[in-house]
């Protein structure tokens, strides 16, 4: 039903609409209504007008289209924000004596909840999503969330909430008291008749004291959230801005808000929060799909059903896909359906989901022996040894089983899709799909988009990727495709450092610190180290002469150390411990191989390590740009950071260089040059810098 009612003229967008003695200021601006300074600007004066109407008795704030707000406009925030800003058009409402209804359509996010916060009343959609996730951008709410949250809804909850940046459902924003009913039907019209109930008065949560609650429980929440925080300094503060909502009076507690979101704003490691926010919509957006459409996908196939193919599977059940898991035998089907089981039932026990919702979608699982169950499916995902040969054998056997129009992919993580391609009679259908371990936890998905791709394809990939909520990057063919290509040049150049001086611990002491999720040796020892030795093996016939090679894990491995699995690898593992112990040993081994080179041992420091390391992620970025095996410098940094633990508040390793002086880097990659030995290849990092430019100035 259109609104009877005026069309009044504001500046910005925002209109004000009169619909009776009810002022409704709807928001306008496309997309998701992100609260920029026009929005701002309009809100304010709506709002001053609204107020000074006398025939206006109560106002309503509503998004067009499908959200409310989505927070504040983080385009603008690379530059000091220009007023009004959204506390005074919070102020405005809390100043003016008619009653103000937020009617929440989609998100209500960041500023835009706290525009809702700052409303008498909050009436949602059953699609309503509100939260305050300014931690996910190195910030912290700036407009009164840490203040009027905790009066709303207690301390420990609001801790909880804003340093996870959690985003709620309306069912439980409702449960929570974040929201006050939940509408169905015409959201606006709902919100005028809400206007005219009798008991609606101003509600200011800023009056309000924060609701009784055990002192252990705050401090509890605060504990939970700094063990999260992981070196994010917006969380910390985010914990300290919460506490002060007890401490200090409202209005100082807005001040003191305030000045923390700004100071934030302007810090490093907010920039590359918002620099990896926009470099995940970036990323899906690949040339040459200007007009491809993709397939619709309803059933899926997993061929494989170990850790991966199992983790694949949950992957697609989450996302309420059918699928079915085959296997070559019975054994390890079931073992595969065991884990699917094993991965709901934890989901379950940590509260995550319901048992309902664990039946349904271990209800849209089958299992079958033979690849002919696959003939309906809409797309079919490999996810067997990791072998050219074998996964040739498959892809032989089973392009022709499937019907047409099936997207046929391969979850390699490094092998080449062409070759892979080539053995079926569609090579246009086939894409690689690169999930991490474990699959139904890791973000990220490498697409490999193959000479042979079609577009469709390829848009299909994408538009699965969005489906089971991972961050998609397409990468073309190349050994290791984006990440495991630059991982292994960074590795070998950690094992360099051994060979020169510097002990395992040392080196992923140094880059843990840097803020890495763990160590290169650690991580190595984890996923075995008779992987890599193979893979050097297999390389070795074609390797350069002159390229320097590092020994050392082939020396561990002729020695059984293949890692945690082994009890051994560059760390001990006393008995089956899962926490490894720097080994005298290895020390001894090193020694005496850099003493068998004739290499004089010295000391490196903590930062030698880190920006030799991080060198050579670069270089090898700057080479793989080079040869266009990936499309932007961006999509690099995001694999880096969601795939490999670099850490989100340094941007990744290609944003975290565009922040040095360009003559350290241009220093760095000289030394890596050196250090490296006469087959380096050096990549043009201005190329690269070039890209990294901010997109704002
Ligand atoms: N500021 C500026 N632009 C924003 C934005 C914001 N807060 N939120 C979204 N956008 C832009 C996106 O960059 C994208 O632009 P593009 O089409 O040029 O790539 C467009 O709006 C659509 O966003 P997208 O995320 O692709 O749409 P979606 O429908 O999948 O999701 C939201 C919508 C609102 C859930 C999602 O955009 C979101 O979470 N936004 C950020 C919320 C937030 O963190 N707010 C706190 C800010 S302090």
């Amino acid at each position: 039903m259109v609104p009877s009612g005026t069309k009044g003229q504001t500046p910005g967008a925002v209109r004000l609409e009169k619909d009776g003695s009810v002022a409704v200021l709807v928001i306008d601006n496309p997309p998701v209504n992100a609260g920029s300074w026009d929005v701002r600007n309009g809100l304010l004066a709506a709002l001053r007008a609204s107020c000074a109407d006398p025939e206006i008795a109560a106002i309503v704030i509503i998004g067009a289209g499908k959200t409310f707000v989505a927070g504040a406009d983080i385009r603008e925030f690379d530059k000091p924000l220009r007023d009004p800003q959204m506390p005074a058009a919070i102020e405005a409402i809390e100043a003016c004596a008619k009653p103000v209804v937020a009617a929440i359509r989609g998100a209500a996010l960041g500023g835009g909840f706290e525009l809702a916060l700052g409303c008498d009343v909050r009436i949602a959609t059953l699609d309503a999503v509100v939260g305050l996730p300014e931690v996910t951008l190195g910030i912290i709410p700036g407009a009164g969330g840490t203040q009027r949250l905790p009066r709303l809804i207690g301390s420990a909850p609001a801790i909880e909430m804003i340093t996870s940046g959690r985003r709620v459902g309306a069912s439980e924003a409702l449960r929570l008291g974040l929201i006050d009913s939940i509408v169905e039907g015409d959201l606006r019209a709902a919100a005028v008749r809400h206007t005219r109930t009798p008991e609606l008065r101003k509600r200011r949560i800023g009056e309000l004291p924060i609701p009784a609650e055990d002192p252990q429980a705050v401090a509890k929440a605060a504990v939970a959230a700094h063990a999260r925080a992981r070196g994010r300094a917006a969380v910390k503060e985010a914990v300290e801005a919460v506490r002060n909502a007890a401490r200090l009076p409202f209005k100082q507690g807005l001040v003191e808000e305030r000045a923390v979101f700004q100071r934030l704003r302007e810090s490093e490691e907010a920039a590359a929060l918002r620099y990896l926010f926009f470099a995940q919509r970036d990323a899906t957006r690949v040339s040459g799909l200007e007009n491809a459409k993709p397939r619709p996908v309803r059933r899926v196939g997993v061929v494989g059903a170990g850790l991966m193919g199992s983790g694949i599977a949950a992957c697609f059940l989450d996302a309420g896909h059918a699928v079915t898991l085959v296997e070559r035998d019975q054994g390890s089907l079931d073992a595969g359906m065991e884990r699917i089981l094993a991965i709901y039932r934890r989901a379950v026990e940590t509260g995550r989901i319901s048992g309902e919702e664990m039946t349904r979608r271990l209800s849209l699982v089958a299992s079958s022996l033979d690849l002919a169950a696959l003939s309906d499916a809409d797309l079919v995902i490999e996810a067997v040894f990791e072998d050219m040969a074998v996964k040739q054998a498959l892809f032989r056997e089973l392009a022709p089983l499937l019907k047409p129009g099936a997207v046929l992919a391969s979850n390699t993580s490094y092998l080449d899709i062409d070759v892979l391609a080539g053995v079926t009679n569609r090579p246009a259908d086939v894409v690689g799909l690169h999930f991490f371990s474990p699959a139904q936890v890791m973000r990220l998905l490498e697409i490999v988009r193959g000479a042979a791709t079609a577009p469709d394809v390829l848009a299909t990939a994408l538009a699965v990727g969005k489906a089971i909520g991972k961050i998609s990057v397409v990468a073309r063919v190349g050994e290791g495709f984006i990440g495991n290509r630059i991982y292994s040049a960074y590795r070998f150049q950690c094992e360099f450092m051994l060979e020169e001086g510097a002990y395992p611990e040392e080196v992923d002491a140094a880059m843990l610190a840097f803020g890495l999720a763990m160590g290169p040796f650690a991580v190595s020892d984890m996923s075995g180290l008779d992987i890599p030795w193979r893979t050097r093996q297999r390389q070795a016939a074609t390797r350069d002469p002159k390229a320097r090679h590092p020994e050392i894990l082939d020396r561990l491995c002729e020695l059984g150390r293949f890692g945690q699995k082994a009890g051994a690898g560059w760390y001990r593992y006393p008995q089956g411990s899962r926490r490894g112990e720097p080994d005298p040993d290895v020390r001894a081994l090193i020694d005496a191989h850099s003493a068998a080179k004739g290499i004089k041992r010295r000391r490196f420091s903590a930062e030698e390590i880190q920006w030799r390391a991080l060198t050579a992620m670069l270089n090898e970025a700057a080479l793989l740009l080079g040869e266009h095996i990936a499309e932007r410098a961006s999509d690099v940094d995001l694999v880096m950071v969601n795939g490999y633990g670099f850490p989100s508040q340094k941007g990744g390793p290609l944003f975290w260089a565009s922040r040095r002086p360009p003559e350290a880097i241009a220093a760095a990659l000289d030394n890596l040059a050196v250090a490296s030995g006469p087959a380096f290849r050096r990549g043009d990092y201005a190329a690269v810098l070039r890209q990294l430019t901010p997109r704002f100035s």
